[in-house]
């Protein structure tokens, strides 16, 4: 029979092998906007690939900013050059820069987690505007495979 401490020290113990997973996958997180443009900051995400169609600097009539720069990192690269798909594979991270006059004006980014997709905006000087599931992201990108609009599944 498990004492009523055996117990209470299980629970501990199994919360605190939890550290962090249940973190990457709140998609309520404020600070995950943050979290999400430092770590790709720290990964050089202006050294990924770039997104199909967007080889270059191309404008843009999104609500991103004139212009836009997209990169994906490796997960997407990879789901990019394989099989036909129907979703992104979690591990999928785009981010775009959108400018305006020459000058970085948003970053935004979108993660492929456990949950869905995580989103986040940030201004020109790294403040965030947008975290998590904002419907002002998913309603816009709703109509795009998996959300993502400015490219299509492998064929
Ligand atoms: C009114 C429509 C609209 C809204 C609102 C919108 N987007 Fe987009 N987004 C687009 C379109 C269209 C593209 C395609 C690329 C382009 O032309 O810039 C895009 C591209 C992107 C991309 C590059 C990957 C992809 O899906 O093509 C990211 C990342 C992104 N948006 C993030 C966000 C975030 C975060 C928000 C909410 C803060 C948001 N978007 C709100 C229309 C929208």
């Amino acid at each position: 029979m498990p004492t009523l401490l055996t117990r209470a020290l299980f629970a501990v113990a199994v919360s605190a092998l939890c550290v962090g997973c249940g973190e990457d996958d709140d998609n309520t997180d404020p600070d995950g906007a943050k979290k999400l443009y430092e770590q790709i900051v720290a990964d050089k995400y202006t050294e990924w690939d770039r997104a199909p169609g967007y080889e270059m600097r191309e404008k843009s009539g999104a609500p991103h900013g004139g212009e836009v720069d997209i990169y994906v990192n490796d997960t997407v690269a990879a789901a990019l050059a394989g099989d036909k798909i129907s979703s992104w594979p979690v591990g999928s991270i785009i981010a775009k820069d959108g400018f305006d006059g020459g000058k970085l004006s948003l970053v935004a980014i979108m993660e492929k987690r456990k949950g869905g997709w995580y989103w986040a905006e940030l201004d020109g000087s790294g403040g965030v505007l947008f975290s998590g599931e904002p419907s002002v992201c998913t309603d816009c990108h709703g109509s795009g495979a998996d959300s993502v609009r400015a490219f299509g599944f492998p064929q």
